[in-house]
């Protein structure tokens, strides 16, 4: 084929022109892909997995062979009040190496995730749990590797939910093996346990698509939360890692780290006073596997979760030199109203439940609010990914005027951005949920996104889901201390949502939404 001057010349300037146009694409702002990729629009969300499943997927998994060990269900220690231990919430810098009793490690493991409840009844029962679930399929799972619990072989256990039970998958000591695949080794040096939460992701991918991704993520902030304020409410130290090699647990508790995989841990026990900080490392991003690899994996969310993987530096992209500072968040410091209850952490826990019925129409207290607020806004210490906003739509607060509001991190105030009713605006944005326009307010969080440094997006947006989830059950468990109730309406329809918040969704994005009222 003979292409003449003007025809090369032609093919060269449109290559250029292609080349500078892709050029400003990179620089322009954009959300990460998986945030795209598990949103919800007008036709639903993206990815559906073919063929659907018809049915939900066993909430447990099956260990044949594994003795159960029934663990205690009777508790008579300490109890704090949920604003004092939101409040006073810092993570343990160091454990004692000091044991803790079974009967400790069977309370939190019920506080995090156990059984508080059920719906319908007979065969078709389900077992409600302590934190909220998407649709109640639960794709939560907890694995404790004990090492200092007495009455508990050291060893890896999978938490059997239905019979509160421990089943014992390894025997031996963990806790070198966990300390290698995390970044911060010395973080659970002495703890009595370390409680690794997975997703078995199909439990919501074969109803949610790839939205199901996202609920897994929240879910894991939901049940952690519980888990470090139950720890906290018994006078024992957490330490949260969100930064690990996820290979390396998979392997260890013998999941397949993609179907099912390790989305956070938390090291338990008796803290050390006096601890410094300990040292961290810094693993890289797989994100650069051969482009085979990745593509040869058929969801997003798959490719996504293995791309953010952590591996040992050298094998993946390294990470920015100096991660943005986060933005300190003040103490809360918040108690309960005066002459309104003020609940203990285990007691709104097993008090916990999302309203099935609906919100009354009667206001709620500026004070209720208030202390819902700090509970949701949380400790200085605590963000685990600090790019988390958090707005509030008011509906029916005594002495607020309806409107949109932003918590200032910084000065730990509402910043109130537009006055007006927006009850059939949220109702619209949730996708018809009536819910979203019956309760009195709705928390919004809202994920910051940093320039991508990959098209999928980085390993940061799994922290931020998961620092929604959190959140939210911060929401909840404050709500239900003062006799008020919260329900999760993450169901949102992103691009209705983000308008009704003013955000340039390139920018950021709505993630998680949690409301509040008075139950009917
Ligand atoms: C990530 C997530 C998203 C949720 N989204 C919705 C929702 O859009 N609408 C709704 O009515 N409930 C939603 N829920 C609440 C669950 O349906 C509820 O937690 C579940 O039925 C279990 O009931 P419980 O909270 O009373 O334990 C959500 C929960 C989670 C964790």
């Amino acid at each position: 084929m003979r292409i003449d001057r003007r025809g090369f010349l032609r093919v060269l300037g449109g290559t250029l022109a292609l080349a500078s146009r892709s050029r400003a694409a990179a620089a322009e702002p954009r959300a990460p892909e998986i945030h795209s990729a598990t949103a919800n629009r007008r036709f639903g969300a993206a990815g559906a997995r073919r063929p659907r499943r018809s049915s939900r997927l066993p909430d447990f998994k099956d260990y044949p062979g594994a003795a159960p060990l029934a663990l205690p269900r009777a508790w008579s220690g300490p109890q704090r009040a949920l604003a004092d231990a939101v409040a006073s919430g810092a993570a343990a810098e160091g454990f004692s190496g000091a044991p803790i009793a079974l009967v400790q490690l069977a309370r939190l493991l019920h506080c995090a995730n156990g059984v508080t409840g059920a719906y319908g009844e007979g065969e078709a029962a389900i077992a409600l749990r302590a934190a909220p679930s998407a649709g109640a399929l639960y794709a939560g799972e907890l694995y404790v590797a004990a090492e200092r619990v007495e009455g508990l072989a050291p060893g890896l256990y999978y938490y059997a939910v239905a019979p509160h039970a421990l089943l014992r998958l390894r025997e031996g000591a963990f806790e070198a093996a966990i300390a290698r695949a995390l970044e911060r080794p010395r973080a659970l040096a002495g703890a009595a346990a370390c409680v690794l939460l997975t997703n078995v992701f199909a439990r919501y991918t074969w109803r949610y698509a790839n939205r199901g991704y996202r609920y897994a993520l929240i879910d894991s902030g939901h049940i952690g939360e519980n888990l470090r304020l139950a720890a906290l409410s018994a006078g024992l130290g957490e330490a949260l890692a969100l930064r690990f090699h996820d290979d390396a647990l998979a392997e260890l508790l013998g999941i397949d780290g993609r179907e099912e995989a390790v989305c956070a841990l938390h090291a338990l026990g008796v803290v050390q006073a006096g601890a410094s900080a300990p040292a961290e490392r810094r693993f890289a991003e797989r994100q650069d596997l051969p482009g085979a690899a990745l593509s040869q994996s058929e969801h997003l969310t798959e490719r996504y979760h293995e791309a953010t993987k952590l591996v040992p530096v050298g094998e993946g992209v390294a990470p920015p030199a100096a991660e943005a500072a986060p933005a300190p968040r003040l103490a809360s410091g918040a108690g309960a109203p005066p002459g309104l209850p003020g609940r203990s952490v285990e007691d709104a826990i097993a008090r916990r439940r999302s309203p099935l019925e609906g919100f009354r129409a009667d206001p709620i207290s500026a004070e209720a609010l208030r202390f819902v607020a700090a509970a949701a806004h949380g400790h200085a210490a605590l963000a685990r990914a600090p790019d988390v906003d958090l707005y509030l739509v008011a509906h029916r607060v005594e002495g607020l005027p309806p409107g949109l509001h932003r918590f200032d991190a910084q000065r730990g105030e509402l910043l109130p951005l537009r006055r007006g009713a927006l009850a059939g605006d949220l109702v619209r944005a949730c996708g018809g949920q009536e819910m979203a326009g019956q309760a009195a307010a709705a928390f919004v969080m809202a994920a910051r996104f940093a320039p991508a440094r990959t098209r999928l997006g980085d390993r940061r947006y799994r922290d931020q889901l998961v620092e929604a989830g959190a959140i939210g059950e911060r929401v909840y468990l404050a709500a239900e201390a003062l006799d008020l109730a919260a329900r999760n309406l993450a169901a949102f329809r992103d691009d209705r949502l983000d308008a009704l918040l003013g955000l340039d969704s390139r920018r950021a994005g709505a993630v998680h939404l949690t409301v509040i009222g008075r139950e009917t």
